[in-house]
């Protein structure tokens, strides 16, 4: 008979565990957010125990469907630019999900985009995911845990710069999320770092997957954001696959992607995966 540790590692490559449980909640920036609602709705109908930090609560209510919409609920208002405000949410965390971001107004069109005083890209995309990584790895060795993953919604289009996203409302927000981007991998913690093109809002589950890096694969469909909250979700439950991937992701007309762990195996940079046969 095979050793457990053996048998456990088989199953994984046969694909016979979906999902490997994380030890605490999930927390979620940004989950009344497009994608952050859609992500805290995936989870939550999996039966994981999932936190959400907003915050506005009328909103929640509406977007989440809450009554009380307080801990009790696992509804956390907070600030992300406030580390105090998060303290709360992070006690006991198993992971954090990071969509909290800088929101653009526009009156009319792209050259009419502002952002409102102390929610710049610099302010929300920079300072502000530093500030959760840091109030999620605070919280993990409070609780004495090996840390759990933190799984992070940055962007493609992080390759050229002065393009038109970092152009808006002169933000740079692109810029500042590639920064975020960096401070997490080098924070010690596990990551994943999703990197989705345009986002649309049609249905989840219905296209081919594309993950790739640098900016290479095609951006001829959007992914919608129900995809994008599918694949941080399984980031989030598969740990052990998808940490240290930090991947562009797309879509296309196809066979809808339901192999998670097979899309992680892809998104492994090709660098990496050429050093994992080295090794083995
Ligand atoms: N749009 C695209 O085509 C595109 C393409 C690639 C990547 N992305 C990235 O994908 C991610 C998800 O995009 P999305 O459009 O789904 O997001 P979204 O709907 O704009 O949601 C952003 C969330 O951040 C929250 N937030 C902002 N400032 C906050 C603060 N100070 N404290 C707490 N929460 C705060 C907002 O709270 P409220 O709900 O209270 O407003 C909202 O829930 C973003 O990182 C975005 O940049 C977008």
């Amino acid at each position: 008979m095979a050793p457990v540790v053996l048998r456990v590692a088989l199953a994984l490559q046969l694909g016979l565990f979906s999902a490997v449980a994380v030890e605490g909640p999930v927390v979620i920036t940004g989950a009344t957010g497009r994608t952050g609602a859609l992500l805290y709705n995936t989870l939550k109908a999996k039966g994981v125990s999932v936190r959400a930090l907003v915050r506005n609560v009328t909103k929640a209510k509406e977007v989440l469907r809450c009554s009380a919409c307080d801990a009790s609920e696992g509804i956390f208002l907070g600030d992300v630019t406030k580390k105090e405000t998060l303290v709360q949410a992070m006690e006991g965390a198993g992971a954090l999900a990071i969509v909290a971001s800088s929101v653009p107004v526009c009156t009319g069109g792209m050259d009419t985009c502002s952002y409102p005083k102390g929610a710049f890209p610099v302010d929300i995309d920079w300072l502000a995911s530093k500030v959760q990584v840091e109030a999620f790895a605070e919280s993990q060795k409070k609780a004495g845990k090996v840390p759990g993953p933190v799984v992070l919604c940055s962007s493609m289009g992080t390759t050229e710069p002065d393009s038109f996203l970092d152009k808006l409302g002169n933000g740079f927000a692109v810029f500042y999320k590639l920064n975020a981007e960096a401070a997490l991998m080098s924070s010690g913690l596990p990551f994943t770092i999703v990197k989705p093109c345009g986002l649309s809002d049609t249905a989840a589950g219905e296209a081919q997957l594309l993950v790739g890096h640098d900016d290479s694969i095609s951006l001829k469909t959007p992914i919608t954001r129900g995809d994008v909250a599918r694949v941080m979700a399984e980031a989030t439950l598969q740990p052990e696959k998808a940490k240290g991937l930090r991947f562009d992701l797309c879509s296309q007309p196809g066979a809808a992607t339901a192999d998670f762990g097979k899309l992680f195996d892809e998104a492994r940079n090709p660098l990496a995966q050429a050093q994992a046969q080295v090794v083995v």
